[in-house]
């Protein structure tokens, strides 16, 4: 790859002469982005010595706990055979990762600078020059990072390149938005809540916590300038935007195998890219990628028939009731712009706007009341326990799984796989759409114990 790559960028720069007509929100998240800026030279506690071939507890407890012989998979024949080995597998996969998200951080740097330079109204100038500086130290702390403290880098992935050049390059600047905004950060976004390789140790997640702060900032930024922009769009135009929004996400969705690592470390890379593929936590992983990407893209109106049929192919349409990134911002109200009218559960939602308490039972029953029974039927059983306190009645065993959803209230004899414990303004904040539970679980207001992949199954209730 040379070094320098250039890019026609496609489409043309404006000035806005009209400083009179201005967009309020964008103003206000403006004027956030101006108080939340931060230093990855004295933000960031350099100091601290890391492993980047260290694995997680919690990674451990994973695997330990999977019904799957990692020893037989390419990857894990090679790891079992020497600690050596086994560091170097973490330590290589630690430092793939956190190059991609390097070289997409640089994407955005570059993807926000050409928005700066297209839109047209001053507040959104304004916000996208705010970005810019924030990519610009997203791609400083990462550079840092991976220069100081692993010592080890990979070029961009092929696929991940392709996507970028595509965004860049496209002559409608809106694509470059979308693609960007919508698209790449809010997978970026739900990554970062997933945690993982990403928290390692305390320098990198100290780095993904901060970055996570201002990604939400710029995903709400997209769907706040965007909102509004495709209600009449011509259907041409639009069936543009649809196949883009079809092949990007399946892009992210198949492509992001660390296959450079396999063929630096000498593995079979074939026989590695399938296991992957079929790994044990594989699928739930990559579908919660888009629990931000199908919320933000309903709030546009881009749930078109064409991208839902696509999405529901994809097993990620259930996202839809998740919330969007503008609402969880807290730039948007509840319920406000494009939802989808005959969802019963958005209006479940629309009828706690104002609640603040509201016990597990009910919801429960109505929850249930509408689930749609074929989507949990590929579910692997799993038993939740639900415990919200500071209510009565606040303490559930959900059981998820292949015959449906049942609910009863926990008993001493109940075992199960996992448990939320919540307070009763978080659990409502859920349930009336003002957070979602991966950011509620990043946040330190749900306490997680058990089977963390188990309590993915609840997805299908929400
Ligand atoms: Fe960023
Ligand atoms: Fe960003």
């Amino acid at each position: 790859m040379t070094v320098i790559e250039h890019v026609d960028m496609g489409a043309p720069a404006s000035f806005v002469w009209d400083y009179d007509a201005r967009r309020p929100r964008l103003n206000k998240l403006y004027e956030k982005s101006k108080t939340s800026q931060w230093n990855a030279t004295t933000d960031i506690d350099w100091s601290i010595d890391i492993d980047p071939g260290h694995i997680s507890e919690e990674l451990l407890a994973r695997f330990a706990a999977a019904d799957f012989d990692f020893e037989s998979t390419a990857v894990g024949a090679f790891a079992a055979a020497s600690d050596e080995n086994r560091w170097l597998v973490e330590a290589h996969s630690h430092g793939w990762t956190v190059s991609q998200f390097m070289h997409g951080e640089q994407g955005a740097l570059v993807a926000t600078a050409k928005i700066c330079a297209g839109v047209e109204s001053i507040d959104d100038k304004y916000y996208a020059a705010a970005q810019v500086a924030d990519e610009a130290r997203h791609v400083e702390a990462y550079q840092r990072y991976l220069e100081e403290k692993v010592q080890l880098s990979y070029p961009i992935a092929t696929y991940l390149h392709q996507l970028l050049d595509d965004i860049i390059a496209h002559r409608h600047i809106d694509m470059t938005f979308l693609g960007m905004q919508i698209l790449v950060e809010g997978v970026a976004l739900a990554a970062f809540s997933m945690g993982g390789v990403m928290f390692g140790n305390d320098v990198i997640g100290r780095i993904t916590e901060l970055v996570r702060r201002d990604e939400a900032r710029h995903v709400a930024f997209g769907v706040l300038s965007l909102q509004g922009f495709y209600d009449d769009m011509d259907p041409v135009d639009l069936a543009e935007r649809e196949d883009f929004i079809l092949e990007a996400c399946a892009v992210m969705r198949d492509r992001f195998i660390p296959v450079d690592v396999y063929e630096r470390l000498g593995l079979d890379v074939a026989k590695a890219t399938k296991e992957y593929d079929q790994g044990p936590d594989t699928a739930a992983l990559r579908s919660m990628m888009f629990s931000k990407v199908v919320p933000n893209l309903g709030k546009l109106g881009l749930l078109t028939p064409r991208v839902r049929e696509g999405f529901e192919k994809m097993g990620i349409l259930r996202f839809e009731r998740y919330v969007d990134s503008a609402t969880e911002a807290g730039e948007l109200e509840p319920g406000e712009g494009a939802n989808n009218p005959n969802d019963p559960f958005a209006a479940l939602r629309a009828g706690l706007a104002t609640v603040e308490k509201i016990a597990p039972g009910p919801v429960l029953q109505v929850l249930t009341s509408f689930i749609d029974q074929g989507r949990v039927a590929d579910l692997q059983p799993a038993a939740v326990r639900l415990n919200v306190t500071g209510v009565d009645e606040g303490d559930w065993v959900l059981r998820v799984g292949p015959g449906g959803v049942q609910y009863a209230l926990t008993t001493a004899d109940d075992r199960p796989d996992v448990t939320l414990t919540m307070d009763v303004s978080t659990w409502t904040d859920i349930i009336a759409g003002r957070v979602t539970a991966p950011a509620a679980v990043m946040d330190g207001r749900i306490d997680l114990e058990g089977d963390v992949m188990k309590a993915l199954s609840l997805e299908a209730l929400l």
